[in-house]
């Protein structure tokens, strides 16, 4: 691919809470990758001039349930645990149907691209095929992801449950397939969580994480419905996440946790010592009353943290309406805590949601030189056009005000996206 450059008024992060601005800008892509930003440019290249757009490093959903998108916006008047057993696995037991299958997915990729999410951590169903479409789905899409088969073996209903050999063979064998089949679209080990799995597939599962060094994305004391079943389930782990530790699931390989909302100070001991990610999915964590996760207490350790919509818990895709349920949720943390965790602001949820999760993908996220190129265009006169406002105070009306209507060009891995059919 030829060298070019995008210019506009560009925006990204480096570090959280801090944006690196260049007004009128040129970022230049070579070889898929971000050359550097520049104020001038004298290069004999292609420049595609976007005028007064901003231009920023594409939205990464850390932790989203593909197979639940049909569900979106149902059943969030109840509490995890019934959630999942009324809405959730009825809903996901239709995987097993490969042309509902495709309907979903393809529906699911779709609302992917329009929102402005090129890379994310999907959780699939427990069926090998539905699982399979859907990374082929992606690949011809050209977004990125991490795709997990969902392993459950037990404390499921009997339309929804697998066979530890069942569950180990499948994952074995799409891992085999699929771990350099795609450039950009990765396989992941998916225990659902620790109520659905029994301790001998938890540990079977570290072992391939080991064994093909695939990476690993599961939940974590999200809820206390969930917290006390896990307790009566293990009576003799001093907590949660220690569980998956001990079946070598906990950052060994590269882990990510959903939610972490109700953790103890032990499991943070854990999670930062492991480096595990965080996906901090705060719509999903109030519609189903689990809590406030406390992510400064997180981000001041040092634990990496990204966004996640966790659809259907979530009942939004959009990763700036996720940003603001993050910022939202902080300043109540924050009254919670008698202003010990303090809220987070606009520019540090724009890290999480660029860089923040874009880190667990490698160099993902931001413009620094060497970054795989992922950005988006956002035409944002709709918003603006009644005041002048810097660039800083554009994006921010753009998180909390704007939509899909204002994203006019997509680009993964310094490759420009069409609509997917
Ligand atoms: N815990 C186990 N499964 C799920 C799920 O599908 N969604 C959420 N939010 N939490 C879970
Ligand atoms: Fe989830």
């Amino acid at each position: 691919m030829q060298d070019f450059a995008l210019k506009g008024n560009i925006i990204y992060s480096k570090s959280l809470g801090q944006y690196e601005i260049v007004s009128n800008g040129y970022v230049v892509v070579s070889s898929n990758k971000v050359k550097g930003v520049y104020h001038e440019l004298n290069l004999p290249i292609k420049i595609i001039d976007y005028g007064n757009a901003l231009i920023i490093p594409s939205f990464v959903d850390l932790h989203v349930h593909a197979p639940q998108y049909a569900n979106m916006g149902l059943g969030l008047d109840k509490e995890l645990m019934p959630w999942l057993k009324t809405y959730t696995f009825p809903e996901e037991a239709k995987f097993k149907d490969l042309d509902y299958a495709k309907k979903v997915y393809k529906a699911f990729i779709k609302a992917l691209w329009k929102c402005g999410t090129t890379r994310a951590c999907v959780f699939g169903t427990i069926h090998k095929d539905a699982t399979v479409l859907l990374m082929d789905l992606l690949t011809q899409s050209g977004l990125g992801a991490y795709v997990g088969k969902v392993n459950m073996n037990r404390n499921s209903p009997d339309y929804l449950i697998e066979s530890t050999e069942n569950s180990i063979q499948y994952t074995k064998e799409i891992i085999e397939k699929y771990d350099n089949q795609y450039e950009l679209v990765k396989p992941i080990i998916t225990p659902r969580f620790i109520p659905t799995c029994s301790f001998d597939l938890l540990e079977r599962l570290g072992k391939l994480a080991k064994k093909y060094h695939v990476p690993v994305q599961s939940h974590l004391s999200e809820n206390y419905g969930e917290i006390n079943i896990v307790k009566t389930l293990h009576p003799n782990f001093k907590n949660y996440a220690s569980i998956y530790d001990k079946a070598g699931l906990f950052g060994e390989e590269k882990t990510i946790m959903a939610h972490c909302v109700l953790v103890t100070d032990e499991e943070i001991d854990l999670m930062d010592k492991k480096k595990v990610f965080v996906a901090h999915s705060p719509s999903s964590n109030c519609n189903l009353a689990s809590g406030i996760a406390p992510i400064r207490k997180f981000l001041s350790r040092g634990i990496p943290v990204g966004l996640g919509s966790d659809v259907s818990g979530g009942h939004r895709l959009s990763m700036t309406d996720v940003m603001v349920n993050a910022a939202q949720v902080s300043n109540l943390k924050w009254l919670e805590t008698n202003h010990n965790l303090k809220p987070l602001n606009t520019a540090e949820l724009f890290y999480l949601a660029t860089k923040g999760g874009g880190s667990f993908f490698g160099k993902v996220g931001s413009f620094e030189e060497g970054y795989e190129f992922d950005a988006l265009v956002i035409d944002d006169y709709s918003l603006h056009h009644l005041k002048p406002l810097s660039l800083e105070e554009r994006l921010q009306k753009f998180i909390y005000t704007g939509d899909d209507r204002n994203i006019i060009a997509r680009y993964v891995a310094g490759k420009k996206l069409e609509e997917p059919k």
